[in-house]
């Protein structure tokens, strides 16, 4: 089955059927302005629904992965095959020293960077990915027994789904501006967080903030009045209903389990919104309109 390849936090893989329901039946390009494990994107191609494809996140490590995992798949498999005999046939107490110095020799760009941090996610804590203000990765070791850090399989069907997509790193702004009439955007912007001790937001070296969210509704809109359809995720949070309602927009709550969370607690389903533009006029008429 097609799935993401990364365990990443905030991933939307529970959420995947709510948000296709929502989705237009047919589109032109689909757009993923903050694509992480990129589980609508998987979910989409799964359904053969994608035809063409635009991903974007600001992280440029798990871009450059996307991009080899898409142009050179079977060399990655060689060096994620060699790392993962080398961890695994360790004794279980001398697995942390090897994923240290691995994680301290990043390779620069290619293959060797995608299996880098494919290793590192399988054999990380909690299979997070987050750095520091210099943009270092520096989740601790995780100690699995048995992690599967080869699924040969997996990376050669996502491959297959990431030759319709063109993969970039820009910020969300100049990623949205891509859609046209008639396109379908997913936005799943990191987290506005529901209490002061909830921020994971450290996917990249650059913050995520209020005023980032304020930026992202005025794209959502400017997205609405030039006819790209577009469903967002979010926190229930009241800044973000605030920012999305009394706009012609749905604002709904739904429920998913949380996947990621360090304390180990809190995974009871916790609401989420997803703001759609679908019934705004202007998507209606380009949809009713555009040739996709
Ligand atoms: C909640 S995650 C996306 C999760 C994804 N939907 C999934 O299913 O795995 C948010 C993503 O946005 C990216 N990001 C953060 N700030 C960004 C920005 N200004 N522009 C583009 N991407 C950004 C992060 O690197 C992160 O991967």
């Amino acid at each position: 089955m097609t799935a993401p390849i990364v365990k990443w936090a905030g991933g939307k893989g529970k959420l995947v059927p709510a948000i296709l329901a929502r989705a237009p039946q047919v589109f032109g390009t689909f757009h993923e302005p903050f694509l992480g494990g990129g589980a609508v994107f998987f979910g989409l191609c799964r359904e053969g629904r994608l035809h063409r494809a635009c991903l974007n996140d600001l992280n440029p490590d798990l871009v450059d992965t996307y991009r080899a995992v898409r142009d050179a798949p079977n060399l990655i498999i060689e060096e994620l095959q060699q790392l993962s005999n080398c961890y695994l046939s360790r004794p279980h107490e001398d697995r942390a020293a090897l994923y240290y110095q691995v994680r301290a020799a990043k390779p620069h760009v290619g293959p060797a960077l995608a299996a880098w941090l494919l290793f590192l996610n399988k054999t990380c804590y909690n299979g997070l990915f987050r750095v520091n203000r210099r943009g270092e990765f520096n989740v601790p070791h995780g100690d699995y027994v048995n992690p599967r850090i080869l699924d040969r399989d997996a990376l050669l069907r996502a491959s297959r789904c990431l030759q319709r997509a063109e993969i970039v790193s820009e910020d969300f702004g100049d990623a949205c501006k891509r859609a046209q009439p008639g396109d379908f955007v997913y936005l799943d912007p990191p987290y506005q967080p529901l209490t002061s001790t909830a921020n994971f937001t450290s996917y990249t070296s650059v913050e995520f903030g209020e005023d980032e969210q304020i930026r992202l509704r005025d794209e959502f809109e400017a997205l609405t009045t030039r006819g790209a359809a577009a469903i967002l995720s979010n926190s229930s949070h009241r800044l973000i209903s605030d920012l999305y309602e009394g706009r012609g927009y749905s604002v709904e709550e739904v429920f998913m389990a949380r996947a990621i969370n360090s304390a180990g607690q809190g995974r009871s389903p916790v609401p989420e919104l997803l703001i759609s533009n679908l019934s705004r006029p202007e998507v209606i008429q380009a949809f009713s309109s555009s040739p996709k």
